[in-house]
């Protein structure tokens, strides 16, 4: 009886940490809106693995553990979609609007149609099927009658329930179809390409890419750790009893069962309200998270959808308006092939000089060579570009009706451009690279790298001033900085007295940094800021670091093999070798204690507000260790307020700042941060 009644609590504890888990990932990844900080969510999924890791009896495929599986996908299977997945007609203009009015009200007049405008997202698409409210499959749009199995992938999506609950009183459909877009938002999509290059792996183009990338990993535990959203715009079989006469009353079910919606929908009465309303978000389309390319425009009564109809591409009863791109049309005039200093090898496109967006450009990035071979695109092509936002333009597609028969296939270098070396592909890589750690071009973005502000923090040592030294073969590898010599630098082109003088001490000055600058500096692949700071932190040492097996260096939880195995290939490189015995002689440091970790300013500049009693420390001590680390304190919660701390009963400061929007961090979360610096 009493062991009954354990178990009992166990399931009931289990019970309810899966109902908090579902309930923060609704708030977090469908609202928007997280209550608790990501340490208390850990904390809640740590503590249910580890029951469920005890009690494997009480494993439920609904439980947010099982999101995620173990196996590696061989294929994507073919899916055969219960109604073609559609695509749209496009309209560029408010006439072209007026014209699909025209032709629709043949069918239904005017007057009785309703319409629901939405902005249309630029993901992909995807279609979802539970089957009595549970998860069942999901596939990708395909050619439209067949898409690919991504039931694996999909299901690592926080936002998308794995059961559909509702705490209204709805019967749970037997067949209930959604479909929607999967997207990434723009800052996610900085942050995700901003790791992938800190690792040196090959980044993605635009967000539409990342997402679309990320969704078909073979491996779906990499698909977990992308941040992907998923919303739901429309619908595909649906077995219910309910009665289902619009498309916003299909959404406002959708939001019941806690499914992720299509945000900023609209009824319109008129097709002017229609109107005024696409050219509102043409305006603003930049204020959201994530990119759109247009509004769509849908007929709301989804009776008037069936007497209209479809042609077999695309339904008569909905129309995309797309916005006007910063685009413009020139021709391709040439490949460069640019070697980063990792040694990728990336294709940047020349181009006849042409105004875009009001500022010319004459350049623009290929990415790589998958990039190449989706566009289609070949020298002296004419070419569209685009301008989104302030990033580099970008080649969107080919106009194949203006070629001749003179275009140049862009061929994939078998030689390094500048070095010579033969090219090598990794498996699983898209990235081509030169193998030569001494090739000039890698000696040059390696040395830049090196003296990078978050790096060693070398002033003056830019890119210009590198390429020259590499030029006048001063430097040929990273460490010969530390040997240069005052009248070496006084040769070259303006370098008077106090710019040498300058130099010369902002080199000596960096062989104090810690070592975790130093380990990122070095530009191991697969080793960001981050695990190079718990590197450096864990091992002490750069002789602890060299000597660590694999295994050893894994005892670090974000070190996984991948990076352990570049880690040791790194150190076993006798190039490498050479630099850190030279390192070495010209005094740099290569050791870090806990406390110089302290030095890192990561309030820096920022003003930094306390709320509530904290736990563990007095709040002159907390004001005194954020001070230390660059911040300045208050006392009051205002729009220049960067972030609020906030303990235990919080005050009216904890109101105002999540009215403001201010950045708010729990003191467990707070003290993870200032430990782990
Ligand atoms: S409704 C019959 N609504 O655009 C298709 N589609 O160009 C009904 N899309 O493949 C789709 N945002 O995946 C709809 N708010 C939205 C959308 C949207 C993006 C995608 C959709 C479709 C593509 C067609």
């Amino acid at each position: 009886m009493k062991m009954k009644d354990t178990r009992n609590k166990i399931f009931s504890k289990i019970e309810d940490l899966r109902k908090k888990i579902k309930y923060h990932d609704y708030l977090y990844y469908v609202l928007n809106q997280p209550e608790i900080s990501d340490y208390e969510y850990d904390k809640l999924y740590k503590e249910l693995k580890e029951l469920e890791e005890k009690y494997p009896e009480f494993i439920t495929a609904d439980s947010p553990t099982q999101r995620v599986c173990g196996e590696v996908i061989k294929e994507f299977k073919p899916i055969k979609h219960t109604f073609p997945m559609l695509s749209l007609d496009n309209t560029y203009s408010e006439q072209e609007i007026y014209d699909w009015l025209e032709k629709i009200s043949k069918f239904v007049p005017a007057k009785n149609l309703e319409f629901i405008v939405e902005p249309k997202l630029d993901g992909l698409s995807c279609t979802i099927h539970y089957i009595d409210g549970k998860f069942h499959t999901a596939a990708t749009r395909g050619d439209g009658e067949t898409g690919e199995d991504v039931t694996l992938n999909v299901k690592t999506i926080k936002s998308i329930p794995l059961v559909l609950e509702t705490k209204y009183k709805i019967k749970i459909p037997k067949f209930f179809e959604v479909r929607g877009e999967v997207i990434m938002f723009k800052v996610d999509f900085e942050k995700l390409n901003k790791e992938l290059s800190n690792k040196g792996q090959q980044t993605f183009a635009n967000p539409r890419n990342a997402a679309s990338g990320s969704l078909r990993q073979k491996n779906p535990k990499i698909t977990a750790q992308r941040p992907l959203r998923f919303y739901v715009h429309s619908y595909g079989k649906i077995e219910t009893d309910i009665d289902i006469k619009t498309d916003e009353e299909f959404l406002e079910l959708c939001k019941k069962f806690s499914l992720p919606v299509i945000q900023n929908y609209k009824i319109c009465e008129t097709i002017d309200e229609v109107i005024k309303y696409c050219l509102e978000w043409q305006n603003k389309r930049d204020s959201l998270e994530y990119d759109i390319d247009g509004m769509v425009i849908k007929v709301n009564q989804l009776k008037y959808r069936q007497q209209i109809g479809n042609t077999l591409k695309a339904p008569r009863w909905a129309i995309a308006y797309k916005f006007p791109a910063k685009q413009a049309t020139t021709i391709l005039k040439n490949v460069i092939m640019q070697v980063g200093r990792t040694g990728i090898i990336t294709p940047v496109a020349e181009l006849q000089p042409i105004e875009c967006g009001g500022v010319i450009i004459s350049r623009a990035t290929l990415h790589n060579f998958d990039e190449i071979k989706r566009l289609g695109v070949k020298i002296g092509d004419t070419v569209v570009v685009e301008r989104a936002g302030e990033v580099i333009p970008k080649i969107v597609k080919v106009i194949e009706s203006k070629r001749t028969s003179k275009e140049k296939e862009i061929e994939i270098p078998k030689k390094c451009p500048v070095c010579g070396s033969n090219v090598v592909k990794e498996e699983n890589e898209v990235a081509y690279r030169c193998p030569n750690p001494s090739c000039p071009a890698q000696i040059i973005n390696s040395i830049v790298h090196f003296a990078k502000r978050e790096a060693m923090d070398i002033e003056g040592l830019g890119e210009s001033v590198v390429e020259l030294l590499v030029e006048k073969n001063l430097v040929k590898k990273i460490s010969d900085i530390y040997f240069l010599t005052k009248q070496q630098l006084l040769t070259l082109p303006l370098f008077k007295e106090k710019k040498t003088n300058n130099l010369l001490s902002a080199i000596e000055k960096s062989k104090q940094k810690p070592l975790s600058k130093l380990l990122y500096a070095l530009g191991i692949r697969h080793v960001g800021e981050k695990a190079a700071e718990l590197l450096a932190e864990h091992f002490g040492s750069l002789d602890n670091i060299m000597q660590a097996t694999e295994s050893e260096l894994q005892r670090i939880s974000e070190v996984g093999p991948v990076m352990a195995k570049s880690i040791k290939e790194f150190f076993e490189n006798r190039y490498t070798i050479e630099i850190i015995n030279e390192l070495k002689k010209a005094n740099v440091n290569m050791t870090q204690t806990k406390a110089e970790n302290k030095e890192k300013q990561i309030f820096k500049n920022m003003t930094v507000v306390f709320t509530g009693e904290l736990e563990s420390m007095t709040r002159n001590k907390a004001e005194e260790l954020v001070k230390q680390m660059g911040a300045k304190t208050s006392s009051f919660v205002s729009k220049s307020t960067s972030l609020v701390v906030v303990g235990k009963n919080p005050g009216s400061k904890y109101q105002k700042a999540k009215q403001l929007g201010i950045k708010i961090l729990y003191e467990e979360d707070f003290l993870k941060m200032i430990s782990e610096k």
